[in-house]
């Protein structure tokens, strides 16, 4: 078990949070600063958000000795990333009476708002909880949203799947009430034997986890980059089970050798409904128990999992469960794109995915996009069904209404916005970065649109406009863009300063590789003009542009 001396200082305000509640009640009180208490600011995590602060801001209001300008990010809980008409429009109205009113799909099939005053956590919370949202557990050292294949006209089984998604997410929300308490002023809870927690107890687990569901062909969800994939095998047009991949993470700290990306490794296969959900538990409590609790940069599975071994975390693993992991089946991606546009289901039910460029749904003066969506939830004809690249799915529109749907897709602009963007600009992902999250080093959702517009006849000028190459940019090392699985990713290393690395496949199943180091626009779009020539030359019929990079050995493997 992991060593549990010199635990991290968040150990500590785990253990002593009486349940994640922590002094938050008082520190909600509190109208000095909009803030939380310090103890606090680890704890509301758990609750599904974070503190931060307008760091466009941060030095103006320091020369005037002001305190920093505090607010709260909230981010959603929605398993499959799948909500109804009725729950858009209350996060429409949300969005606009507290937050900057901008509601961001997130890569994990989610949405989160920012700038949300502490006065006004409640008020959110509460309007999200009427229409039964909520945000336990989408931040914090607990299993994370759980992600699945996003579109419907994929798969027959992918209405079973996304209830595996739902089921695994409850299965593995902790049992505290912490959240009913504090934030929607349920009654204190008197008897806490009612919370106690199997899974987590009162440490939680060492860092984020993070499930995704995969369904072959196509890995939208980016499988190998999470704690813990599972990849539906489907036999004779049923879903026989899942092969489970464990260990996979993206994050990496610049200067800390000891830290890197690493893919899931896929250590056998599980069928039956009762077996998957053990297997998916007990995988958590292996990382429970043999994490790393004092290094929080060496805590993810993905460490745990190379410290043991993988044989000996799966016979762990086969232990706990009591039952043996049978032999990885066969299946094949081929693909990780959205489908854009029109397409329909085995049952007949029509799906539109919008593009929505880096997961931002505002009103603006090109684009009335958020109007056209309030529109269409008011229609009451459609789902909507957030993807893992940030993109929405109006789904399980019936024929009979698809005309109402189009008429509006087309009047506010939304069709030929989704049609008219380039195939590198639908393919790319940014994650938020500057102004609000204090991890940045560089600019990520704010820059990429600019440079992909410059990057764009430097791409038509070798006849690769149309070639979905998957450009991606993170403002940190982190890589909550999925950077690292990129055919070309930017890391920010410092302000309007990247790292370019080459060489990820289309698929998701190969890491790229750091090719230039602090490059600035000038320097991105100089190297990758010379890239993009050589692409064009000398590519092999079909070849993209992350295998070219491989096979001319333009980076090491
Ligand atoms: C040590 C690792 C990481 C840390 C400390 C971290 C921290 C953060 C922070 C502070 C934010 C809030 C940004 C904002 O909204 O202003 C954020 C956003 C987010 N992170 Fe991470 N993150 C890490 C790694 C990852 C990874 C590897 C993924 C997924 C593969 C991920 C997925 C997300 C998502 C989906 C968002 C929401 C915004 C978006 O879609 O861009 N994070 N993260
Ligand atoms: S990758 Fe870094 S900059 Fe971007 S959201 Fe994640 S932590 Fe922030």
């Amino acid at each position: 078990m992991s060593d549990q001396k010199n635990l991290s200082p968040i150990e500590k305000i785990k253990t002593s949070s009486d349940g994640l509640r922590g002094t938050l009640k008082e520190s909600l009180l509190d109208e000095i600063t909009g803030a939380v208490r310090e103890e606090d600011h680890a704890l509301v995590k758990f609750h599904g958000m974070y503190e931060q602060d307008d760091r466009d801001v941060r030095e103006e209001r320091a020369l005037k000795k002001l305190d920093k300008l505090y607010s709260f990010m909230i981010r959603l809980r929605i398993p499959g990333g799948l909500i109804s008409p009725e729950q858009w429009i209350a996060a429409h109205h949300i969005a606009g009476a507290y937050s900057t009113g901008v509601i961001k799909i997130t890569t994990r099939q989610t949405i989160q708002l920012h700038g949300i005053l502490k006065r006004d956590i409640k008020p959110t919370l509460k309007d999200f909880d009427a229409v039964k949202l909520d945000s336990i557990a989408a931040c914090g050292d607990v299993n994370r949203n759980v992600i699945a294949s996003s579109h419907p006209a994929q798969s027959p089984i992918h209405k079973e799947i996304h209830d595996y998604a739902d089921r695994i997410s409850r299965a593995l929300l902790p049992k505290t009430r912490a959240y009913y308490e504090v934030w929607l002023d349920e009654e204190v809870l008197v008897d806490k034997k009612d919370e106690e927690d199997k899974l987590y107890q009162d440490r939680y687990l060492p860092r984020k986890f993070k499930i995704a569901i995969a369904i072959p062909p196509n890995n939208d969800v980016d499988v190998f980059g999470n704690d813990l994939g599972l990849i539906a095998i489907v036999e004779n047009g049923k879903l026989a089970g899942f092969n489970l991949a464990v260990g996979g993470g993206l994050s990496s700290t610049h200067g800390n050798p000891g830290t890197y990306a690493r893919l899931a490794t896929e250590i056998g296969f599980v069928n039956t409904e009762e077996k998957i959900l053990k297997a998916v538990y007990e995988v958590l409590t292996v990382q429970r128990d043999f994490g790393n609790r004092s290094d929080r940069k060496l805590a993810r599975l993905k460490y745990t999992v190379d410290n043991m071994g993988v044989e000996a975390f799966k016979s762990e693993l086969e232990k706990r469960c009591g039952f043996q992991l049978e032999k990885a089946r066969p299946y094949q991606f081929t693909e990780r794109t959205d489908y854009f546009g029109w397409r329909q289901n085995n049952e007949g039910k029509w799906y539109y995915t919008i593009f929505v460029e880096n997961g931002r749904v505002l009103d603006d003066e090109k684009l009335p996009m958020k109007t056209a969506l309030l529109m269409i939830a008011e229609t009451r004809k459609a789902q909507f069904r957030f993807t893992p690249n940030q993109n929405l799915i109006l789904g399980d529109i019936d024929e009979k209404d698809k005309p109402l749907i189009e008429e509006i897709l087309n009047n506010l602009g939304i069709v030929r916005h989704t049609e008219n963007a380039s195939a590198v600009r639908k393919n790319s992902i940014a994650c938020v970065a500057f102004n609000t999250c204090p991890l940045a080093l560089a600019e990520a959702q704010r820059y990429l649109p600019t440079l992909i517009s410059k990057l764009e006849p430097v791409l038509d000028k070798y006849g690769l406009l149309q070639e979905e190459i998957s450009v991606r940019m993170t403002g940190c090392p982190n890589g909550c863009g999925r950077s690292p699985l990129a055919e070309i990713g930017f890391i920010g290393t410092s302000y309007g300063r990247y790292n370019l690395h080459i060489g990820g496949d289309r698929l998701g199943e190969r890491l790229n590789i750091r090719y230039k180091d602090n490059l600035d626009e000038e320097g991105i779009l100089s190297e990758l003009d010379r890239l993009f020539a050589a692409y064009a030359a000398q590519r092999s019929p079909g070849e993209t542009f992350g295998d070219f990079a491989i096979r001319e050995k333009l980076v090491k493997v």
